[in-house]
C-alpha cells in the first residue's frame, strides 16, 4: 500500500520478547507501519533486546554497528532499542551508539507511536518508566488476520524473587498479573484466528494471581481451567515457573486437565543447598525433588525441563557434583544450562568469581549428562502414541513438522496434513533433534 512504512524487528531473549515484538508490530500499525523481514527496506529498525547474560548485551552493540551503513545510506531510517537492555542501559545506549534514535523499555511499548512521531521530527526519544497503568490495556486491539496454530500469551510479568544472579526484577519490574477476562478474550480472539495451542507466559507464570471474572483472585490453575473451556483451543502450556509457586491446585491440574500438556519447565539452577542459599532461591534440593515427585504422581508421563547455572561464585567441585546428582535423580527431557555471568547491579556480581576455565569445564560435563538424558527421553518415545499438532511443512516433499504433547519436534510424511491438524501419531524413529512418526488416527 502506498505511504505505508516498514518496520523490521529483531528479537533476542525469552518468549516474552517474542510476544512483545508481535504486540509492537501491531501497535505500530497505528503509526502506518507494516512488518518486514529484511532490514534493508525498513523505515524503522527495532532491536528487542535481552540482558540476561553478558554476551546478550554485547550482541546489541555489534548488531547496531552492522546497521550503521544502512543508516548512512538512508538518514531517514530510524533505529530503536527495546527490551531489557533498553531498560537497564537506556541512557548509556543513547551515549554509546549515536545512531540510535529511540530507546523504549518493556513497560512503555504502548507509547511507541508517539515516540515514533518525535523521532520523525528529528528528535531523540527515551522512555524507560514503569508506569502505573498496564501497557496491555493501552495497546491496540489485536488484528483479526489469520495466523499459525501456536501462540504465546503473556499473563504475568515481572519478578519479586531477586535471585542473586538475575537482572529480571530490575528490567521487568515487580510482579503484575493481567486480569483473567482480558486473557480469556485474547485467547478467544487467537482461536478465531486459527490458533489451537497457547503458551501462557510470565517470568514467574505460576505466581499468577489476577482478578478473576467473578471479582475474586484467580490462581494460574483457575485461569487454565477457564481457558480449557474455550472450544477450538486444544492445548495449553505455561512457562516459566518457580518451584516455590507450584501450588497444589496447579499440580492437580496436571492430572485433571486434558488440554494441559505433559511438559513442565521448572528451573532449579543448582543441586547444592549451600549455593541455592547464596543464590537466594528460597528452596533446597530436597524440596525440589519432592515437588517433582508430587507432580509426577499427578501426571506420570510429564516431561521435566530445567535451567542450570554452573560456576556461580564460591561453587566448589562438591557443589557441582551435587548438581550432577540432582540431575541424575530427576531425569530431564530438556534442559538449558549456562555459565554464570556477573550482571551489573546484582548481588552476586560483587562476589569473588570463579575462573572461566573452571566454568567451561563444568559446563561441558553438565551438558554431556543433560544431552544423554535428553536423548534417552527422546528414544523412550519410540513405539508410543502421542498427539502431534502440525505446524508447518518439513524439508522433504510431503513432510510436515509439528510438536508432540511433550514438546518434541515430530516429522510426519502425509500429504493430507495441514498446519493446525492435531493427529495421533506413533513414534517410529528418534533422530538427533527430532522424532519421526506415522499417523494412526485422522486429523481432528
Ligand atoms: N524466571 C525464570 C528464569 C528467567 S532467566 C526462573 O526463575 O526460572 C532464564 C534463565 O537464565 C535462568 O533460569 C537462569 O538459569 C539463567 N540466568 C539468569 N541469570 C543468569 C546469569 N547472571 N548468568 C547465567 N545464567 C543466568
Ligand atoms: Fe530471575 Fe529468579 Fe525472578 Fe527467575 S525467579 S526471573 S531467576 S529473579
Ligand atoms: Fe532476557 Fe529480558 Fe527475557 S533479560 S530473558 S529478554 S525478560
Amino acid at each position: 500500500m502506498a505511504g505505508q512504512k516498514k518496520l523490521y524487528i529483531k528479537t533476542y531473549g525469552c518468549q516474552m520478547n517474542v510476544y512483545d515484538s508481535e504486540r509492537m508490530t501491531e501497535v505500530m500499525a497505528r503509526a502506518g507501519y507494516v512488518g518486514t523481514e529484511t532490514p534493508e527496506d525498513a523505515d524503522m529498525i527495532l532491536l528487542n533486546t535481552c540482558h540476561i547474560r553478558e554476551k546478550a548485551a554485547e550482541k546489541v552493540y555489534s548488531e547496531l554497528g552492522r546497521f550503521r551503513p544502512l543508516k548512512e545510506a538512508r538518514p531517514d531510517l530510524k533505529v530503536g532499542v527495546a527490551g531489557c537492555v533498553a531498560q537497564a542501559e537506556g541512557e548509556e545506549i543513547m551515549r554509546r551508539a549515536g545512531l540510535v534514535d529511540l530507546v523504549v523499555g518493556p513497560q512503555s511499548y504502548h507509547r511507541l507511536p508517539e515516540m515514533e512521531a518525535l523521532v520523525r521530527e528529528g528528535k531523540k526519544a527515551l522512555d524507560t518508566d514503569f508506569p502505573a497503568i498496564d501497557k496491555f490495556d493501552a495497546l491496540s486491539e489485536r488484528p483479526k488476520a489469520k495466523r499459525g496454530p501456536t501462540a504465546f500469551l503473556t499473563v504475568q510479568e515481572g519478578c519479586d524473587k531477586f535471585c542473586a544472579f538475575c537482572v529480571v526484577p530490575y528490567t521487568r519490574g515487580a510482579e503484575a498479573s493481567r486480569p483473567a477476562a482480558r486473557i480469556l478474550a485474547e485467547a478467544r480472539d487467537l482461536v478465531e484466528r486459527g490458533v489451537r495451542e497457547v503458551t501462557l507466559l510470565g517470568q514467574n507464570v505460576n505466581a499468577y494471581h489476577g482478578a478473576g471474572e467473578d471479582g475474586s483472585d484467580w490462581s494460574l490453575a483457575r485461569l487454565i481451567g477457564a481457558l480449557a473451556e474455550i472450544d477450538g483451543l486444544v492445548r495449553i502450556r505455561y512457562t516459566t515457573s518457580h518451584p516455590n509457586d507450584m501450588q497444589d491446585d496447579l499440580i492437580a491440574a496436571h492430572g485433571a486437565c486434558d488440554k494441559l500438556m505433559p511438559y513442565l519447565h521448572l528451573p532449579v539452577q543448582s543441586g547444592s543447598d549451600r549455593i541455592l542459599k547464596r543464590m537466594n532461591r528460597g528452596h533446597d534440593a530436597e524440596s525440589y525433588i519432592r515437588l517433582i515427585e508430587r507432580i509426577r504422581a499427578a501426571r506420570p508421563d510429564i516431561l521435566m525441563s530445567g535451567d542450570f547455572i554452573v560456576g556461580f561464585p564460591e561453587e566448589t567441585e562438591e557443589d557441582f557434583q551435587a548438581t550432577l546428582d540432582l540431575i541424575e535423580t530427576v531425569g530431564y527431557g530438556y534442559a538449558y544450562s549456562f555459565k554464570y555471568s556477573p550482571r551489573p547491579g546484582t548481588p552476586a556480581a560483587e562476589r569473588d568469581q570463579l575462573d572461566e576455565d573452571v566454568k567451561s569445564e563444568r559446563l561441558q560435563r553438565l551438558q554431556a549428562l543433560l544431552t544423554r538424558q535428553q536423548r534417552a527421553a527422546q528414544d523412550a518415545m519410540i513405539g508410543r502414541e502421542v498427539g502431534v499438532l502440525i505446524e508447518k511443512p518439513g524439508r522433504l516433499p510431503g513432510q510436515m513438522v509439528g510438536k508432540s504433547d511433550h514438546l518434541h519436534a515430530v516429522h510426519v510424511t502425509d500429504p493430507d496434513l495441514r498446519p493446525g491438524d492435531l493427529v495421533q501419531v506413533e513414534i517410529v524413529e528418534s533422530g538427533s533433534n527430532s522424532l519421526a512418526g506415522r499417523v494412526i488416527a485422522p486429523a481432528t
